[in-house]
């Protein structure tokens, strides 16, 4: 069996002149809970990209082994208006070859762990905001990822339902994924066994770095 881990050596991405980080090194494996932090525009998103393979980092490499699925759960939740939480739930299921009824029956567990099971054949329109993105978490987890990547899953989220997903991210890293968890909340970081934060990575490596109350220094160095 081919062992699942996620290795990104040295990785540095800019946009325009400034460096969001450099020299960010790490090495994911299944059953654990990786925070990603950092004040906004840091590069959280743009890390998570990275990894996901969808943006090619300017500086390091990442290497993949042992994933044939990733699941990238976007900061904001994107859902079909007109299809119902049942059909989104079910849609991994179809893709890969499970037929409807079967389907269904494997989407009702998923929608409970959630706490949407009552919104079943709710269209997507009508959902609220949280309700919409633990939607596309149960329907990331029907997916079966090796690699999940989680952008500010909490959010939009009361502290019950917080900590509901931070448990449901936490049970599928223990049934074999690697999750990494972008997230601004304390509470989703305090749930996550390791953290690593942006803000450190562009301290440490960078002097001019792009962060917010560092864009209009004069002098390149980071105090
Ligand atoms: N495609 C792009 N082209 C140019 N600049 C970009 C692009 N994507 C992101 N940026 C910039 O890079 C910086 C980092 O963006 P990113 O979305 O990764 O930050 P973040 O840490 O996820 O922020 P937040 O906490 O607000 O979600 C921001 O200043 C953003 O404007
Ligand atoms: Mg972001």
């Amino acid at each position: 069996m081919t062992v699942t881990q996620i290795i990104g050596k040295s990785l540095g991405h800019h946009y325009g002149d400034l460096w969001l980080f450099r020299g960010v090194n790490l090495h994911l494996t299944p059953g654990r809970v990786t925070a990603l932090t950092g004040p906004s525009g840091t590069g959280k998103s743009t890390l998570l990209a990275i990894l996901a393979g969808t943006t090619a980092p300017v500086e390091g490499s990442v290497l993949r082994d042992g994933v044939t699925g990733i699941t990238l759960i976007a900061q904001a939740a994107y859902g079909v208006p007109s299809r119902t939480v049942l059909d989104h739930i079910t849609l991994p299921f179809l893709a890969s070859g499970i037929p409807r009824f079967e389907a269904e029956e494997r989407a009702r567990p998923i929608a409970d762990l959630f706490g949407i099971e009552h919104l079943l054949s709710a269209p997507y329109r009508q959902l609220s905001g949280g309700e919409a993105q633990r939607l596309m978490l149960a329907r990331a987890s029907a997916q079966e990822s090796e690699l999940i990547l989680a952008d500010e899953p909490t959010a939009n989220l009361d502290a019950h339902n917080a900590r509901g997903v931070i448990a449901v991210l936490g049970g599928l890293a223990e049934s074999g994924a690697v999750v990494v968890v972008a997230t601004h909340d304390p509470l989703a970081r305090a749930a996550c066994d390791d953290v690593i934060d942006l803000a450190d990575a562009a301290m440490h490596e960078n002097a001019s770095r792009s962060l917010p109350h560092q864009r209009f220094s004069t002098s390149g160095e980071a105090s």
